[in-house]
């Protein structure tokens, strides 16, 4: 990760004007993360809170959201329009795609962050007669407005993704509108 963001060093200006770079900066940030949670969760006493917990499934995202499907989002703006030999149809969109999925993937895990943590003190909370405090409906109850945050989280990183395959559709067709232009 350190690698990865030094390799930017000196250059940091044209995260301004490149938003594809920024997909690349965040996703490495993301990664850092996610390697950082990975071997801390392996503790056995924090695995003994976290485990079967959201907090895995925050993990998850952070790593899959974050830092794979990121980068996979700016390889594929990097890509294409080399490999059919044109322009991006819009950089205002990926500027768009960018924040909706920055925002998005942040709303999901910090709900993940707070719901597993919450959940897994709930599940070992006993009361002064050595009885568990909470049923395991009332856990699935506590988390409901977690839930809603997750899904509206998740609804706009999704967004942002439609917006990059409307952004690429419109981007190959130019190149079609292009090639048969030149052929005529
Ligand atoms: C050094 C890096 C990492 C370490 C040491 C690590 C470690 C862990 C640990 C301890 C868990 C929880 C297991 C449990 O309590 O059930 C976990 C779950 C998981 N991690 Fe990581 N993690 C790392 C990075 C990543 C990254 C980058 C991703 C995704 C790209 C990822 C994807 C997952 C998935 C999918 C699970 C859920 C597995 C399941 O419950 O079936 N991990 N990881």
């Amino acid at each position: 990760m350190i690698n990865g963001i030094m390799t930017l060093s000196g250059a940091w200006h044209k995260l301004r004007t490149d938003p594809i770079l920024r997909f690349f900066i965040v996703s490495l940030s993301f990664y850092g993360m996610s390697t950082f949670e990975g071997p801390m969760m392996s503790i056995k006493s924090v695995n003994a809170l976290s485990h079967y917990t959201d907090w895995t499934i925050g993990h998850v995202h952070s790593g899959a959201l974050g830092w794979v499907a990121m980068v996979s989002f700016g390889a594929l703006y990097h890509m294409m329009p080399r490999l059919w030999g044109v322009t991006l149809y819009s950089t205002r969109l990926v500027n768009l795609h960018f924040w909706l999925a920055t925002i998005g993937v942040v709303i999901y895990i910090v709900a993940m962050w707070i719901s597993g943590i919450m959940q897994g003190l709930m599940w070992r909370a006993f009361d002064s007669f050595g009885n568990l405090s909470y049923s395991f409906a009332e856990t699935v109850a506590a988390m409901h407005p977690y839930y809603l945050i997750r899904s509206v989280g998740g609804a706009v990183f999704l967004l942002g993704a439609l917006v990059m395959v409307y952004n690429l559709v419109m981007t190959v067709r130019g190149s079609a509108r292009q090639t048969s232009a030149t052929a005529a």
